[in-house]
C-alpha cells in the first residue's frame, strides 16, 4: 500500500514539473489568441483531415485573430505568423529548425545541410557556400542552354494540340540540371538520369519527408498498431487509419528512393577513384566539395550522399514548381506576358534556337518582376519552421518563449493586406518595381527566407529559371483556360495544388 501511494506521489510530483515546465507556454496561450487544438492530436485533425491541409484554412484564423497566432501540431504549441516585423526578428536570430523537423529530414534524408543545426549547421554552410558562387554558377549555362532547348523540343510537340499537363515536363527540367550542377557530368551516364525517373525517384523522398513532417502521430509505432486493427470506428479513427496506410505507401516508395541514393553513390564512387583531381571551378561542385570534405575527415562517407540528395531535392521541386507556376500565371493573365514577350523579342529578336548569355539574362527585368510575383503569390515553399533561439518579442509586446516553435507562413505573409494593400491576392509583377519595393517593408517578400540561413541557391534558382522561361516564352505563347481564383493551394514542404492548370502552346515567330 505504501509502495502505491509512494509511486502515486511520484506521478503528481512529475505531473507538477511537466506543468510548471510548461508554465511560460501556458502564459502564451492567454495571451495570444489562436484556434484551441484538441487534446493530443491539437489542430492536426482539423488541418490535416479535415481540410486535406488546404493553405487557406489558416487564413480564416489570421483574419480573425491577427498576424500571429498560436496553434497546436499534435501536443506541440506553434506560433504561426504572418507579420513582416516579427519574421525579421526570427530569420536575423533563430537560425535553428525545430526538432521535429531535423528528426523527419534526417529520418528519410540523412545528415546534410538541411537538418544541420547550429553551430554544425554554420560549418556546413561556410563549407558549401563556394558550390553558389558567380563564377561557379556561370559554368553551368551550357547546362542550362541543353536543358532548355530540350523543353523547346518537347513543346513543340505540343504546339496546336489543345491544353496539355506540362507540370511533370517542367520538374524534369529542374532535376535534370539539379543533378548535372550537383554531381558533374558523370551523371548523365547513370540509367535514373538517362530514362528520365528520377522525379518519381525524388517524390517518394519528398513524400516521405513531408509525411513524417505533418503527421506526428504517424511517426508514433504506438498510434500505428493501436489504429491497425480496428479501421472502421469512428471518421477520425478512419483518417488517422488512412495517414498510417500512407506511410506504408512512402515504405513500398522506399525501393524508388534507394534506387535514387544509388545513383548518387555510384557518380560518388566514380569520382572518389578517379585518378584526377579536379582543379579549377570544377573543384566547386557540390560533389567535389563534399568528397573534399570527406577525404580530409571532417564528413563521414555517408554524408556525401546525403549532402547531395538533400541539395537537388532542395533545389529541383522548387525551381520546377516556380518555372511552371510562372508559365501558369502569365497564360492565366496574358496582358501580363504581353509585356513579357515585347522585351524577349528586344532581347532575342529572332526565335527558335537562340543563344542566352548571363548578360542577356540581366536584361530581361520584366520577366524577373514576373517570377518574383508568381513566387509572391504561389511561393514554392509555402511555410517553414523555426526554432526561437532567445526570448522574442511581438510588435504588440508579447513574449515568444525560447525554444518555442515559430511558422513563418510565406504564402500569408506574401498576401497580407496590411503590407501589400486591397489587392494582394491578385497578380502584377510591378509590385516588384524598385519604387514599389522601396515603400513596402523589406520582409513582405520572403520567397527564399532571409538571414543567415536563407535559401543557398537563390542566385541559381533565378538563373536557371529565367534561362528556360525565356526560351519558351519567346518561342511560344501559352494560353490557359484555369482561372488564377480557382487555384487551390495545399500545405506541403513544397507547394501542392489540389489541381495542376493545363497550358496550351502557340508558335510565336
Ligand atoms: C524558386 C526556387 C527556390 C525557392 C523559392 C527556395 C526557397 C527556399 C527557402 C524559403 C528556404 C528556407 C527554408 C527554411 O528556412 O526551412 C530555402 C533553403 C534552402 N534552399 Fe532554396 N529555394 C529555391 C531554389 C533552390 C535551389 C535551386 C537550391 C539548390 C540548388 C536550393 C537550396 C536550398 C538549400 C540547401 C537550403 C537550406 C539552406 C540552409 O539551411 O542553410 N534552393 N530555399
Amino acid at each position: 500500500m505504501i509502495t502505491l501511494h509512494l509511486f502515486l506521489c511520484a506521478l503528481a510530483v512529475l505531473w507538477i514539473y511537466f506543468l510548471w515546465s510548461r508554465r511560460r507556454i501556458y502564459k502564451l496561450m492567454l495571451e495570444l489568441p489562436g484556434p484551441i487544438g484538441y487534446p493530443i492530436i491539437g489542430s492536426t485533425y482539423e488541418h490535416v483531415i479535415q481540410k486535406k491541409r488546404q493553405i487557406r484554412f489558416r487564413t480564416k484564423y489570421f483574419n480573425k485573430y491577427g498576424n500571429t497566432i498560436l496553434t497546436w501540431i499534435g501536443p506541440v504549441p506553434i506560433v504561426i505568423t504572418r507579420d513582416p516585423n516579427f519574421l525579421k526578428d526570427v530569420f536575423a536570430t533563430c537560425h535553428n529548425k525545430s526538432v521535429h523537423m531535423v528528426k523527419a529530414i534526417t529520418n528519410c534524408m540523412g545528415n546534410g545541410i538541411l537538418s544541420t543545426q547550429d553551430p554544425l549547421w554554420h560549418e556546413h554552410r561556410k563549407n558549401i557556400n563556394p558550390a553558389f558562387k558567380l563564377d561557379l554558377l556561370v559554368t553551368f549555362l551550357p547546362i542550362f542552354e541543353a536543358e532548355a532547348n530540350r523543353v523547346v523540343s518537347l513543346l513543340e510537340t505540343y504546339v496546336d494540340k489543345g491544353e496539355k499537363s506540362v507540370i511533370r515536363d517542367m520538374l524534369r527540367w529542374s532535376v535534370r540540371i539539379a543533378a548535372q550542377t550537383t554531381l558533374g557530368p558523370d551523371v548523365k551516364e547513370e540509367e535514373l538520369f538517362k530514362n528520365d525517373t528520377l522525379v518519381e525517384k525524388l517524390n517518394a523522398l519528398i513524400s516521405l519527408t513531408t509525411l513524417n513532417l505533418i503527421n506526428p502521430l504517424a511517426q508514433k509505432k504506438i498510434i500505428v498498431n493501436l489504429f491497425g486493427h480496428e479501421k472502421q470506428k469512428t471518421a477520425h479513427v478512419a483518417e488517422v487509419f488512412k495517414m498510417v496506410d500512407n506511410v506504408s505507401e512512402c515504405k513500398k516508395n522506399l525501393n524508388y528512393i534507394i534506387k535514387y541514393l544509388t545513383c548518387i553513390v555510384q557518380v560518388v564512387e566514380k569520382r572518389l577513384n578517379s585518378k584526377e583531381e579536379s582543379s579549377g571551378v570544377e573543384s566547386n561542385i557540390l560533389v567535389n566539395i563534399a568528397i573534399d570534405l570527406y577525404r580530409k575527415g571532417v564528413i563521414k562517407y555517408n554524408d556525401i550522399r546525403s549532402e547531395c540528395g538533400m541539395m537537388i531535392a532542395a533545389g529541383f521541386d522548387t525551381s520546377g514548381l516556380t518555372a511552371y507556376h510562372t508559365l501558369y500565371t502569365l497564360a492565366a493573365h496574358p496582358q501580363f506576358q504581353a509585356k513579357v514577350f515585347d522585351e524577349l523579342t528586344e532581347v532575342f529578336p529572332n526565335s527558335a534556337d537562340f543563344q542566352i548569355t548571363y548578360t542577356d539574362v540581366q536584361k530581361l527585368v520584366y520577366l524577373d518582376r514576373a517570377v518574383k510575383e508568381t513566387l509572391r503569390l504561389i511561393p514554392a515553399i509555402p511555410i517553414t519552421a523555426r526554432e526561437a533561439a532567445t526570448d522574442l518579442r511581438l510588435p504588440n509586446g508579447v513574449v515568444i518563449p525560447k525554444g518555442v516553435l515559430i511558422g513563418t507562413d510565406i504564402f500569408h505573409t506574401h498576401r497580407n493586406p496590411e503590407f501589400w494593400g486591397p489587392e494582394a491576392d491578385i497578380f502584377n509583377p510591378d509590385n516588384f518595381l524598385p519604387e514599389n519595393l522601396q515603400k513596402r517593408h523589406s520582409h513582405a517578400f520572403v520567397g527564399f527566407a532571409r538571414g543567415k540561413r536563407n535559401c543557398i541557391g537563390l542566385k541559381y534558382a533565378m538563373l536557371s529559371i529565367k534561362f528556360v522561361l525565356a526560351k519558351i516564352l519567346r518561342n511560344y505563347m501559352v494560353k490557359t483556360s484555369f482561372p488564377f481564383k480557382d487555384l487551390v493551394f495545399v500545405d506541403n514542404m513544397t507547394m501542392k495544388l489540389v489541381e495542376y492548370p493545363r497550358l496550351e502552346f502557340l508558335r510565336r515567330t
